[in-house]
């Protein structure tokens, strides 16, 4: 038997969506076999200091599943270009990135991890970063064939220079209700529905808090289904899963604060539907050029049976509850298998 591969679980992170990431690491080291993985944890708190891995642990305790301030010194972990991730007892194998939204999922960590020469799971740097951009992955969608609904997208400077000019373009290009989110953040963040003008305004103002983009698309009327892949250069989709929010929309509250959305899965579809998005998720994740993992989302429109692509998440949730691990599962792939899976389809490309 091989020694134990030292499996380094980040989490927590910069983002809006840190809470998020630290239920999915709980749940994930709770999970991972012990006599396969020594699992090194490692806590990125809010401002962004990497916690060791004896300090982290405990952040996974705090019933709120927040991290508190962090101001304690520590002796640091070392990142050496073209060396290796360390701590105490030693080099890292394989990193496994469970970080969601910017600084995390959106490149920067895996071009760390990159000049580093260690192994991680999932998405590089450019599949990563299209991946956190909501106009570049419609770009991309859009050029590869794949149907998107009608989207714009409008820089902070733009909005604040002229807001009757975006207004009018929303007006002729998109209409009414449409969405408001920002280009790059993810968990709902930010994202609104407006029925008229002045809900856009609003909406966009929301949205840009967020970052100097934001989009703004046609909403769709219908259900929304997601697809889980698996792989790097021969990548599977899963079943297909639908979720039912239980409020206006799939926002914040609906994802992560109030019970009551529910997940259909499998979802209850015609199965020449369920095709056409296992083959769209395929296309989608080969079209930014993923690897390891990522869940494609999806709209079914009411009355007229036409699916959109809405986006692809690079780094999707990992929690009990989380749409990517039930969707494997229900492919025959349990939780802790897909981990192993995920662990070992990032050592091949470490090797590549
Ligand atoms: N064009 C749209 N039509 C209908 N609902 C939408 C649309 N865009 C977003 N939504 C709703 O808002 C939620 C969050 O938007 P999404 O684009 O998936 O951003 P995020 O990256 O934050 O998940 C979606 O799950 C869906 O419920
Ligand atoms: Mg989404």
């Amino acid at each position: 038997m091989n020694e134990k591969i030292r499996l380094a679980i980040l989490y927590g992170g910069r983002s809006a969506e840190h809470e998020v990431s630290v239920v999915s690491a709980r749940s994930m080291m709770a999970a991972v076999d012990p006599e396969r993985y020594d699992v090194v944890p490692i806590a990125i708190t809010k401002s962004g200091r990497w916690l060791l891995p004896a300090e982290s642990p405990a952040q996974l305790d705090t019933p709120e599943g927040t991290l508190p301030s962090a101001g304690e010194e520590g002796t640091s972990l070392e990142v050496r270009p073209g060396g290796a991730i360390s701590d105490d007892a030693g080099p890292v194998d394989v990193v496994f990135p469970l970080l969601h939204g910017p600084f995390g999922e959106d490149g920067t960590v895996q071009g760390m991890l990159e000049l580093a020469g260690i192994p991680y799971v999932g998405s590089g740097v450019l599949a990563s970063a299209i991946g956190m951009d909501k106009e570049m992955q419609k770009r991309i969608f859009e050029s590869n064939g794949m149907p998107v609904a009608p989207w714009l997208h409008v820089h902070a400077h733009r909005w604040e220079r002229n807001h009757d000019a975006v207004v009018d373009m929303v007006e002729d290009d998109i209409g009414f209700p449409c969405f408001t989110k920002p280009a790059a953040l993810g968990s709902s963040v930010g994202v609104q529905r407006c029925g008229n003008v002045t809900e856009l305004h609003a909406g966009l103002e929301e949205a840009l808090r967020h970052g100097g983009k934001a989009l703004i698309e046609r909403a769709v009327n219908g259900r929304e289904l997601e697809c889980a892949v698996l792989g790097n250069e021969e990548p599977e989709a899963s079943v297909v899963g639908e979720i039912i929010p239980h409020r206006d929309f799939y926002d914040y509250t609906a994802k992560y604060i109030e019970e009551g959305t529910q997940l259909g899965v499998p979802a209850n579809i015609p199965e020449d539907v369920s095709e056409r998005i296992r083959a769209l998720a395929l296309h989608a994740f080969r079209s930014i050029d993923a690897s390891g993992m990522a869940r494609v989302d999806f709209f079914l429109e009411s009355g007229t049976d036409a699916v959109y692509v809405n986006e692809i998440n690079t780094i999707p949730g990992f929690t009990p509850i989380s749409m990517y691990p039930r969707l494997w599962e229900a492919s025959g792939v349990p939780y802790a298998k897909l981990i192993d899976r995920l662990v070992e389809l990032a050592l091949e490309r470490g090797r590549s």
